[in-house]
């Protein structure tokens, strides 16, 4: 009785958390708080699969200045944002390309990565109708997260410049 009382009041917690978060373009001065999130989170899950050449290649296209040409360029970020600090990024690459998502390590597994991952389609699907896949090169980590989405590995894990990947592809409903 005491437990289902704990679970009960820790679930109302976290829907609380979650209504919480806010889901917003990148503004420019989201730029470097946002990939300094990047960057810890990477480091945490990501970097200790990879090789240093790997890590160093990251850690170039998470770079501020490479990350806001990319903007310039096309590209669109989204930033989750919990009492005034970011805690999760996705940048997506035209015309569907999951290009980095990140969710700080003590928000994970409460929905913030899917909710970046569906507020970035929804906007891309309100311009592009022609778009019937998304694609994302999946870190090991993230492969499971894929999945429940709805992804399918296209091939086994490779690697490129050191950084290794699964590419996944989802096919949109119509
Ligand atoms: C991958 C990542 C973005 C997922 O974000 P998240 O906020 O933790 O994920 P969510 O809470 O939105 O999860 C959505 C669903 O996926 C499931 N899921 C998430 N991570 C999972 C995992 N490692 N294994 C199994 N299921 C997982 C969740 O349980 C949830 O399913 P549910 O609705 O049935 O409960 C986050 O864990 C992260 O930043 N990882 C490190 C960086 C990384 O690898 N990024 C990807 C680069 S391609």
């Amino acid at each position: 009785m005491a437990a289902t009382e704990r679970r009960a009041y820790s679930t109302a917690d976290l829907e609380q958390r979650v209504t919480e978060i806010e889901i917003r373009p990148m503004s420019e001065a989201d730029v470097e708080p946002g990939l300094e999130l990047v960057m810890k989170v990477f480091a945490e899950f990501v970097a200790p699969d990879l090789r240093p050449a790997g890590v160093a290649s990251f850690a170039k296209w998470a770079d501020p200045t490479a990350f806001a040409e990319r903007l310039r360029g096309g590209h669109r970020a989204l930033a989750a944002v919990h009492g005034g600090r970011i805690v999760g990024v996705v940048e997506w690459m035209p015309p569907a390309h999951v290009a980095m998502l990140f969710v700080d390590a003590a928000m994970q597994g409460e929905g913030v990565g899917q909710r970046l991952f569906e507020a970035g389609l929804r906007q891309i699907r309100a311009t592009r109708q022609d778009v019937k896949t998304v694609g994302v090169h999946a870190s090991r980590y993230a492969v499971p997260f894929y999945r429940r989405l709805g992804f399918r590995a296209l091939a086994p894990e490779q690697e490129q410049d050191g950084i290794r990947y699964t590419p996944m592809l989802l096919v949109l409903e119509e």
